[in-house]
């Protein structure tokens, strides 16, 4: 194995390689390593000048995100100290980046003299995705660099700028098309042979004088809306602030304090919570390694619907070729046509070139008939959630398909096994459950049959990074790991609206919780004719002496389907997407109550929202105990990406480990007392209060078994 950090010299270069895959983050020793390096080049007086660079695929990603909250070596030198080094260096070091220089592999950059990158580098400070501010000078230095603005919208947005842009901005002095290290050794060598001094970052931001009045005010109120909840966007701008006002060396040190702020917070914890579930998800057990799976050169779409179009367009987004077929070429036309209006509105707010738009929409081609999909390397049905028609549709697919075509389905809730029971080659059959609207949400549940195969199950999970989807593989079982916690989650949000609450009530506590939205508002958004099929198909099944609210069922009777009609839970005016609350619906749920002989009671917030997340929390440990979910972490992943639970909470799992799953199974069983068999606390969650365990410590143990 090689060290972490190389040196060698070439010519009067020395080149100091940072070599700690994956990403050379800088992990306890690696500024160490650097810094012993860079010290033997200042002393070496053959060297004229110095390279930072990174090995393999990237420059430094940034701090080793993995040592945040655990004890550190007190003896270990930090980025800090790094920096300081190189800003004091007598001869002129040159930062070369490739691959992603971020967060503190961009403020190590931004210490050196000179920054030079490749093409294709990305920069940026993702820190506040996580919970943080560039904690290592980021927020001092790039304002002085590039300037208030743009290193505002970096550090805040935590979005990547891309080399051109970084060129534009000044934040690195060239771009570099050849070979990186040689044109950098090259590049430092120019630097020293030909200037006396070497330009460092200390002067106030130039444009600081030219900012309007009220200038960061006006940034926070701009921004509080996307960054609703959130509490490290709001410390970045109070530290872009600093730079404006303070010398750089007492910038630095507000800039610390806010950093350690951030660290210690709750949000920051769950936000790294996410970042590494995120990752854990893609990671199949048991997966033979280095299984690629076939890959996609051209994809087939049944079904041109909204969730069939929105699929077509996430191939296409990602320049796989895709086939669309449709039952009638009236159906084909408007599906085609409400694609062809989403990119139109994209290009209309700027987010997609003309030409990109031409290229993507030349990738889509359509027809009438299964045998178009004859070359197809995957196929998704997308259509209506009949199972009879899905068979058909599978019997179809599986004579006209090429052998070892992929046979996904987007169903959202039914039985993937006897869907492949319908084909002769259950191997291939799987579910893609795609979330609306598809080419958005980033969430896709892949759930695995009794029979899929492992080549099967990789190539999806392949597929879902390549179309830029988080895939979660999941069982079989009614509603998948997502909507089989939506229903608990649903249903009580209906009892309590018998019991005393208005859907306003609830959905502002949920909105309060952090909830993306409440469940009445999103149900309008997604329409309830949909919830009620499913509903209507269950109801033979369902076990008579539960409880069950008929609310939802009557609005969706009386032609209120949501937001489509203009009416649902809540009523709509033209053109407007404000939920009001609609005198009609009161009255009839206060009618309700007294049918159902309830007493309406004040239902607070607490209740609410205890009332709405605890089953969440129940069902998903009900999931893990039967391993439709491979781990608690995979559950947050679908909560958070599919059905807006608040990133800064970690997921439903997380928040419970936080809360406590003593105090969480205590609650459960107090519902249970009073509301019922719903209720029924899930083995493993009263295992685990028990032991006073939590879902990480499960988790943990897994991976390591
Ligand atoms: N620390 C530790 N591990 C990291 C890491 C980091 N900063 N960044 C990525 N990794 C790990 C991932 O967990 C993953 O590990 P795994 O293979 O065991 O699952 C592996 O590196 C590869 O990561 P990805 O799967 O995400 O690979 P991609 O190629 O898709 O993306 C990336 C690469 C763009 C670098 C992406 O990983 C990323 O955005 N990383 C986060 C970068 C970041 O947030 N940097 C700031 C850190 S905080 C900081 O620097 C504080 C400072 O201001 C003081």
């Amino acid at each position: 194995m090689s060290a972490p950090v190389r040196f060698e010299r070439c010519r009067g270069v020395g080149v100091i390689t940072v070599d700690n895959p994956p990403v050379n983050a800088l992990s306890t020793g690696i500024p160490d390593g650097i810094m012993e390096h860079l010290r033997r080049g200042f002393d070496d007086p053959a060297i004229a000048a110095l390279v930072l660079i990174g090995a393999g695929r990237t420059f430094i990603a940034g701090a080793d995100i993995r040592e945040f909250g655990k004890p550190r070596d007190p003896e270990a030198a930090t980025l800090r100290d790094l920096i300081e080094l190189l800003e004091g260096a007598a001869k002129p070091v040159v930062a070369a980046m490739h691959g992603n220089a971020l967060g503190g592999g961009l403020e190590a950059a931004l210490g050196c003299n000179y920054r030079v990158g490749s093409p294709g580098t990305r920069y940026g400070f993702p820190e506040v995705k996580i919970g943080l501010l560039p904690g290592a000078g980021g927020t001092q230095r790039a304002p002085r660099l590039i300037g208030v603005e743009p290193a505002l919208e970096m550090i805040v947005s935590g979005d990547f700028v891309a080399s051109q842009r970084a060129l534009s901005l000044g934040l690195i002095d060239a771009e570099l098309e050849g070979d990186l290290r040689e044109d950098a050794i090259a590049f430092a060598e120019r630097a020293a042979a030909e200037r006396t001094s070497h330009p460092r970052i200390g002067s106030p931001p130039a444009d600081r004088s030219k900012l309007s009045e009220g200038y960061f005010e006006d940034y926070r109120a701009k921004i509080a809306p996307r960054a609703r909840g959130l509490f490290s966007p709001f410390l970045c701008i109070d530290c872009v602030e600093f730079a404006t006002e303070l010398p750089l060396p007492e910038g630095l040190q507000c800039e610390r304090e806010l950093f350690e702020q951030c660290l210690a917070s709750p949000q920051s914890k769950a936000l790294i919570h996410a970042f590494f579930a995120e990752r854990a998800a893609a990671k199949v057990p048991g997966l033979p390694k280095g299984l690629a799976g076939r890959p996609i050169a051209k994809a087939g779409v049944v079904g041109a619907g909204t969730m069939g179009g929105g699929i077509a367009m996430c191939f296409a987004n990602a320049g796989i070729p895709v086939h669309l077929v449709e039952t009638s070429e009236e159906a084909l036309a408007k599906g085609l046509a409400t694609v062809h209006r989403n990119y139109e509105r994209s290009v209309a707010k700027g987010r997609l070139s003309e030409e990109k738009m031409a290229e993507r929409r030349d990738l889509m081609t359509s027809g009438l008939s299964l045998g178009e999909l004859k070359d197809v390397d995957i196929v998704i049905e997308a259509v209506f959630e009949e199972m009879d028609i899905k068979i058909r549709i599978f019997e179809e697919l599986d004579r006209v398909c090429k052998p070892g075509a992929v046979l996904a389905t987007n169903t959202s809730s039914l039985d993937v096994n006897e869907i492949a029971s319908a084909t002769r080659r259950p191997e291939a059959v799987i579910g893609t459950h795609f979330f609306s609207p598809a080419n958005v949400m980033r969430l896709l549940e892949t759930v695995r049959g009794g029979k899929t195969s492992d080549e099967t199950i990789a190539a999806v999970m392949a597929l879902a990074k390549r179309i830029g989807k988080t895939g979660v593989l999941v069982g079989v079982c009614d509603g998948f790991v997502g909507n089989r916690m939506l229903y608990g989650y649903l249903r009580e949000a209906n009892f309590l609206i018998e019991e005393g609450a208005f859907p306003h009530q609830v959905d502002e506590a949920l909105v309060e919780f952090g909830m993306a939205m409440g469940p009445f508002g999103i149900n309008d958004l997604a329409g309830l004719d949909v919830g009620y099929r499913v509903r209507k198909r269950q109801a033979a099944s369902r076990p008579k002496h539960l409880r069950y609210s008929k609310i939802g069922d009557t609005i969706c009777e009386m032609g209120r389907h949501g937001q489509k009609t203009g009416k649902g839970w809540y009523r709509y005016e033209p053109g407007n997407r404000t939920p009001l609350r609609d005198p009609e619906i009161e009255a009839l749920i206060v009618e309700e109550s007294k049918a159902l002989g309830i007493a309406r009671r004040e239902v607070g917030a607490e209740e609410i929202v205890e009332r709405c997340i605890y089953p969440l929390i129940n069902e998903g440990a009900k999931i893990l105990e039967e391993g439709i979910a491979l781990r608690a972490s995979d559950i947050d992943v679908v909560w958070i990406n599919g059905y807006g639970f608040p990133r800064w909470c970690g997921g439903p799992m997380f928040h419970a480990d936080s809360v406590g799953l003593g105090k969480v199974y205590e609650a459960v069983c107090r519902y249970h007392e009073s509301q019922g068999p719903y209720w029924e606390p899930a083995a493993l969650l009263k295992r685990l209060a028990g032991e006073g365990k939590n879902f990480a410590d499960l988790d943990a143990s897994a991976a390591s078994a």
